[in-house]
C-alpha cells in the first residue's frame, strides 16, 4: 500500500484573504517548513475583475493593504510595490487614500506572482473528504480535498488543515432565478457579460434595468450610461433613497483589528444588534460622491431636456416573466401608494448582493463528522470551525465569520492581522500534531500526478 505525503495546510482559493496567508507563511521563519499550497478556480489570479470598472476606487485606505497594518517593513507592502513600479513620487502628489481598484489589483496581482508555485489555478475545489486513520479510535485524521481542472481532469490532496477563503456567491432573488442567464447578469460578472447581455442597437434604444441600491448598483448604473449611448438605464431601488457609506472616523473603527475581539466576546445576540447598527457602513450604500454624480447626471438630464436614466426609488419588484418577445416583464409597485404597475426591459443587471454561505455546500461531506458546528457557523476566535474531540483537522473559515466576527470579516480591513492569527494557531497546532507525533495512517492507493502530493484521480 502507498502512503502519500500529506500538506499540513491547503488553502481553496487564491484571493485575498489566502493571499494574505501565503504572505504571512511565507514572512513567519517559525512555520518555514509548513507544507502548504493553495487551489483557485481562476486560471491565473483576479480580484472581482468582473467589477473592475476604470475610475472605481477602493473603499479601503492603501495602508490597510495585505500587510501593513502587521508589519509595515514587509516586501509586500502596497508603498512598496509602487516604489517598485516607480510610481511612489507620483502617488504622494495625488494626495489620496484610495486608489483605484484597477490598481490595486494590480497591486495584489504582484504579491500573487511571488507565490505562483504555491498555487495551483483553473482548479475548482468540488468536494471535501474526511479521511479515517487505521488506530482502534478511528478518528478523523486528515481531509481529502478534491478538485477539477478546466479538462475535465480530477485532482485529490490530503492535507492536516484547511483555509476556507472562497468569498462570497451572487445573491440571486428567487423573483429572477428561473428565468435563466440569456439578458440577465449578477453584478460580479458586469463586465465580462454586459456586452452580450445588452446585445448591439441594430438602431433602436434598450432598456436596461438595474436593481439594488449599494456599491455594486450605484457604480454599474453610471458605468451602464456612460458605455452604451444606445443604453436607457433605470436604477431600481427598494429604499427611498440612495443612501451614503458611513465612513466616518469614531465609526470607522470598527473596522480596527481590535474591534474584531469586540465583536467576538458578545454572546450571539449581541453580535448580531452590533453588526445590524453599523450595517449602513457597508451593506446597500453607496460612496456619497459617487451619489452626487448621479444626482447630477439625472439633474443635467432634465436641464437639456432628455431625461433617458432614471432612478425609481420606493419600487419593490413583485413578479419577473420573460415576454414573448424575450424582454422581461417586471410587476413594480410603488412602496408609499401601493399602485402596481408593469414595465418590460431589455435586460436587467442584478446588484443584490452576495451569499456568505457557499463555504456551507463545499464543506457539506463533512456535517456527520461535525454535528451542528457548520450550519450554526461556532467558530474559535481564531477563525477555526469548532470540531469534536475525534476530528484532528483544522478548518479555518475566512470570510464568512461576519456572525461572529464582525462587518470587517468579509473586507480587506482585518486581513493583515487575520492571517498572522490563523498562522500562529496552526503553527500551535502542527507543533502538537508533531510532538505527539501524529504521522498520517490513513491509505493512499492512488497514482500521484505532477504536483508533489496531488493525484491526478482520473487516470
Ligand atoms: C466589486 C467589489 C469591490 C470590493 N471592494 C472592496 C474594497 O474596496 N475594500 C474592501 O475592504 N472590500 C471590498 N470588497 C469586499 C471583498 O469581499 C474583499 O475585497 C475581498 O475580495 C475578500 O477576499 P476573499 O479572498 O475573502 O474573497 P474573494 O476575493 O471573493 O476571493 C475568493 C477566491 O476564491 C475562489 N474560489 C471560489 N470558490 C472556489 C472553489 N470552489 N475552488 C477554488 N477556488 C474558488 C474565487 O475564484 C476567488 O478568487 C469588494 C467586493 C466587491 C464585490
Ligand atoms: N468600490 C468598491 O470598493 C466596491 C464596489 C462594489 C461593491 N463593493 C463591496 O461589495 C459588497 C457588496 O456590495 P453590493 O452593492 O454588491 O451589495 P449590497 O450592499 O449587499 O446591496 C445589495 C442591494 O440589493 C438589493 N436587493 C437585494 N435583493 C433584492 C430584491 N429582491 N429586490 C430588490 N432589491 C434587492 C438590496 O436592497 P435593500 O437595500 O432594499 O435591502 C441592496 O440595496 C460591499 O462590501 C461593498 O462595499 C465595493
Amino acid at each position: 500500500m502507498h502512503r502519500d505525503t500529506v500538506f499540513d495546510l491547503i488553502g481553496i482559493g487564491f484571493g485575498p484573504s489566502n493571499l494574505a496567508l501565503a504572505v504571512r507563511l511565507a514572512e513567519e521563519a517559525g512555520v518555514s517548513d509548513l507544507a502548504h499550497c493553495f487551489i483557485e478556480r481562476q486560471p491565473e489570479f483576479g480580484w472581482h475583475r468582473g467589477m473592475l470598472l476604470d475610475d472605481c476606487r477602493m473603499q479601503i485606505s492603501f495602508l490597510k493593504d495585505l500587510v501593513t497594518m502587521r508589519d509595515p517593513k514587509s516586501r509586500f507592502t502596497f508603498i512598496n510595490y509602487l516604489f517598485e513600479r516607480g510610481r511612489l513620487a507620483d502617488f504622494v502628489n495625488l494626495k489620496n487614500f484610495y486608489p483605484t481598484r484597477v490598481e490595486f489589483h494590480d497591486y495584489l496581482s504582484w504579491v500573487a506572482a511571488a507565490f505562483d508555485e504555491r498555487v495551483n489555478y483553473g482548479q475548482t475545489v468540488i468536494g471535501i473528504e474526511a479521511v479515517k486513520g487505521e488506530g482502534k479510535a478511528q478518528d478523523i485524521e486528515a481531509l481529502r480535498v478534491f478538485s477539477r481542472d478546466a479538462e475535465g481532469r480530477e485532482w485529490e490532496r490530503s492535507t492536516r488543515a484547511l483555509s476556507v477563503g472562497i468569498g462570497g456567491g451572487p445573491q440571486v432573488p428567487p423573483a429572477f432565478a428561473a428565468l435563466g442567464t440569456h439578458n440577465i447578469v449578477h453584478s460580479s460578472q458586469y463586465l465580462t457579460s454586459i456586452d452580450r447581455v445588452v446585445g448591439p442597437s441594430n438602431g433602436a434604444r434598450k432598456r436596461v434595468a438595474v436593481i439594488g441600491a449599494g456599491q455594486s448598483a450605484a457604480e454599474v448604473f453610471v458605468d451602464l450610461t456612460r458605455r452604451f449611448p444606445h443604453v436607457d438605464a433605470s436604477l431600481v431601488i427598494r429604499s427611498s433613497a440612495l443612501k451614503p457609506a458611513d465612513d466616518s472616523p469614531f465609526v470607522n473603527e470598527i473596522f480596527s483589528p481590535a474591534f474584531t475581539d469586540i465583536v467576538y466576546a458578545q454572546p450571539r445576540d449581541g453580535r448580531r444588534s452590533l453588526i445590524e447598527r453599523f450595517r449602513d457602513t457597508n451593506y446597500a450604500v453607496v460612496d456619497r460622491p459617487l451619489i452626487e454624480q448621479i444626482y447630477e447626471m439625472l439633474y443635467l438630464q432634465n436641464v437639456s431636456a432628455d431625461p433617458r436614466h432614471r432612478l425609481l426609488a420606493n419600487t419593490g419588484i413583485e413578479t419577473a416573466v420573460r415576454t414573448a418577445g424575450g424582454q422581461i416583464e417586471l410587476t413594480l409597485r410603488d412602496r408609499l401608494n401601493g399602485h402596481a404597475r408593469a414595465e418590460s426591459f431589455d435586460a436587467l443587471v442584478l446588484a443584490t448582493g452576495y451569499r456568505r454561505d457557499t463555504h456551507l455546500d463545499l464543506l457539506d461531506s463533512l456535517t456527520p463528522h461535525l454535528g451542528e458546528a457548520l450550519a450554526q457557523g461556532d467558530v474559535e476566535r481564531d477563525y477555526r470551525l469548532v470540531t469534536p474531540a475525534s476530528f484532528k483537522p483544522r478548518i479555518y473559515l475566512q470570510g464568512c465569520c461576519e456572525d461572529s466576527h464582525g462587518l470587517s470579516d468579509t473586507l480587506l480591513s482585518v486581513l493583515a492581522l487575520r492571517s498572522d492569527e490563523i498562522v500562529a494557531s496552526l503553527a500551535r497546532h502542527t507543533s502538537q500534531d508533531r510532538s505527539a507525533s501524529r504521522t498520517p495512517t490513513f491509505p493512499c492507493t492512488t497514482r500521484r500526478f505532477t504536483a508533489a502530493c496531488a493525484t491526478d484521480v482520473s487516470q
